[in-house]
C-alpha cells in the first residue's frame, strides 16, 4: 500500500466545477500535495488520488459530481481488483454543504472537505491512508488557510489569477455561497502585494484579482486601517513588468466612487467590469435581497462610462425567479438593451436548499425556459453587435494560449474577448498588437500588424 512518505511519485488527478475560485484553488491543492510526491494529471485512470473540486451553485453542478463520482468508483474498483489504493475526496462547496452525507450516499469517498480547508491536505491524506477513509474537515478558518499555504508554485502562466477576498455577507435569497464560502474575509494587503510581486518576477503580466465580492476587499495595511479595492489596484500597478490588472467578481453595492475613478486614470486597469445585477425588475431584485434597485445600477454604469469612455461589460442574470411576473421578466430585457453587454452569462433560477427563496413557489419549467430563451436571444445579438463592432480596430493582446488549429495562437483583448490568429509558437506568451479582421458571438480574429511587444519569457 502506499505510505505518505514514499518517495515514489503519485497521480494526481483534480476535477475542477464552477467558478474561478475554484480553478484558482485546485491549483493550491496541487502546490500543497506536491512535497508528498504528489504530480498532477490530465486523467483520472491509475491515479492514487483523486479531488472532485465541487460547485454547489446550482443543481446542474452539483448532479454532475454525483455522476463523475460513479465513474470513479469504478476506477477505484478496477485498481483495488489489482490490489492498489484510490483515495477519493470531495472538495468546495459541495463538500461544504452536504458533509458527511456525501459519504453516506457514496461510501468509497474517503475524504469530505469544505473550501476552507485544503491547507490541511497531506494530513487528510496521511489520516484516510491509516483510517481506511471517514475524514471529514469543514472548518471555516480562511484566515488559517491563507496563512497556511505554501507560495504559490512559479508556474503560473503569463497571465493569473490572484485570490484577494473570499466569503460573502451579502446573503441574496438564491444563493448559497454565505453558506458554503463563508463570511467575507480579506487578505492582508501586504501579502497579496508581495505574492504579486512574486508572481511578476516567475514570468506573470496580468494578473486578475480574485474574490467572490472582490469590490468588498477591505484587506488590513501594516498600520492595521484597511485598505480598499482601489488602492489594491494603484499599489500593483507601481509593480514594474505588471502590465495588466483585473478583478473578478464584483457587488454594485461596493462599487464606490474611488474604484470607479481609477478606471479613468489607471491605464493597467483594463476596460472591463464582470457587474451582475441577476434581475432589471426592482421587485425581483427587492425579493432577491440584493440591496440595490435598477437605477442605482444603471448610474454606476454611467459613471464608470464617464471615467472610461471604452468601457464594456458583463452581468450574470436569474430568470424564473420565484414569483417573477412576465412584465418583471420584460424588465430585465429592457434593462439588458439599456446596456447592451459586451458578454454575459445567464441561467434558470434552481432552488438550492437552506437559502430563503428555496421555499417559495417554483414558476412552472417551460416558463424558465421560454424566458432564458428570450434572454440569451437578446444577450447573443449585443454580444455579436460588440464583437463586430471591433473590426479594424487595433489592440494589444496577450498570447497566452494555442488556438485550435494549427499555427494559431490566442488572447483576450482588454475588454476579455478572445481573439486568435496565425503566429510563430515563439510569438506565445508576448504582447501583440492586433488588427481585428472578424469579429463572431464568442470571438475575434486578427492579424499581427508589427512584431511582438517584447519577449516575456
Ligand atoms: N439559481 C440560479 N443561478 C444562481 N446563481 C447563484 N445562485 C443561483 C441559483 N440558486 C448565479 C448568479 C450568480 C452566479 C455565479 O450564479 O447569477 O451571480
Ligand atoms: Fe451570492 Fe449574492 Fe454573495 Fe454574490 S453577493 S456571492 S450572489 S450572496
Amino acid at each position: 500500500m502506499a505510505s505518505n512518505n514514499d518517495s515514489a511519485k503519485k497521480k494526481l488527478y483534480i476535477k475542477t466545477y464552477g467558478c474561478q475560485m475554484n480553478v484558482y484553488d485546485s491549483a493550491r491543492m496541487g502546490d500543497v500535495l506536491a512535497p508528498l510526491g504528489y504530480e498532477t494529471s490530465d486523467d483520472y485512470e491509475d491515479a492514487d488520488l483523486v479531488i472532485l473540486n465541487t460547485c454547489h451553485i446550482r443543481e446542474k453542478a452539483e448532479d454532475k459530481v454525483y455522476s463523475d463520482l460513479g465513474r470513479v468508483r469504478d476506477e477505484k474498483k478496477r485498481k483495488a481488483d489489482k490490489g492498489e489504493k484510490m483515495l477519493i475526496a470531495v472538495g468546495g462547496c459541495v463538500g461544504q454543504a452536504e458533509g458527511a452525507e456525501i459519504i453516506k450516499r457514496a461510501p468509497f469517498v474517503d475524504i469530505v472537505m469544505g473550501p476552507q480547508t485544503y491547507h490541511g491536505l497531506p494530513e487528510m491524506v496521511t489520516r484516510a491512508i491509516r483510517d481506511n477513509g471517514g475524514v471529514v474537515e469543514l472548518d471555516f478558518a480562511a484566515v488559517d488557510k491563507f496563512d497556511k499555504l505554501p507560495e504559490a508554485a512559479n508556474s503560473q502562466g503569463v497571465s493569473a489569477f490572484l485570490s484577494v477576498q473570499e466569503g460573502c455577507d451579502k446573503f441574496c435569497s438564491f444563493c448559497v455561497v454565505p453558506y458554503t464560502r463563508g463570511a467575507e474575509y480579506s487578505r492582508d494587503s501586504a501579502k497579496v502585494i508581495e505574492e504579486a510581486k512574486r508572481m511578476v518576477d516567475s514570468g506573470t503580466v496580468e494578473i486578475n484579482l480574485l474574490g467572490q465580492n472582490v469590490n468588498a476587499y477591505h484587506g488590513a495595511k501594516a498600520d492595521g486601517s484597511a485598505m480598499s479595492l482601489a488602492e489594491l489596484i494603484a499599489e500593483l500597478a507601481k509593480i514594474n513588468g505588471l502590465e495588466r490588472i483585473r478583478y473578478t467578481t464584483s457587488h454594485p453595492r461596493d462599487m464606490t466612487q474611488e474604484l470607479i475613478d481609477i478606471h479613468g486614470s489607471e491605464p493597467k486597469l483594463m476596460p472591463y467590469l464582470h457587474l451582475p445585477i441577476q434581475s432589471g425588475s426592482n421587485g425581483v431584485l427587492k425579493r432577491m435581497n440584493r440591496k440595490h434597485d435598477a437605477a442605482f445600477y444603471l448610474d454606476i454604469i454611467e459613471r464608470l462610462r464617464k471615467s472610461r469612455p471604452d468601457m464594456a461589460f458583463s452581468s450574470d442574470f436569474i430568470v424564473g425567479f420565484p414569483g417573477e411576473t412576465d412584465a418583471e421578466f420584460e424588465e430585465t430585457m429592457e434593462l439588458v438593451r439599456k446596456v447592451k453587454y459586451a458578454s454575459a452569462y445567464s441561467f434558470k433560477y434552481s432552488p438550492r436548499p437552506g437559502t430563503p427563496a428555496s421555499v417559495d413557489e417554483q414558476l412552472p419549467e417551460p416558463v424558465k425556459q421560454e424566458r432564458l430563451a428570450r434572454l440569451q436571444g437578446l444577450l447573443c445579438e449585443h454580444q455579436t453587435q460588440f464583437n463586430e463592432s471591433c473590426i479594424g480596430q487595433t489592440m494589444r493582446i496577450l498570447l497566452d494560449r494555442e488556438g485550435k488549429f494549427d499555427g494559431q495562437l490566442m488572447g483576450k483583448s482588454p475588454y476579455m474577448q478572445s481573439v486568435h490568429l496565425f503566429g510563430a509558437e515563439s510569438m506565445r506568451g508576448q504582447f501583440v498588437d492586433v488588427k481585428i479582421t472578424a469579429g463572431y458571438l464568442n470571438s475575434l480574429a486578427g492579424e499581427l500588424v508589427q512584431p511582438p511587444i517584447r519577449k516575456v519569457s
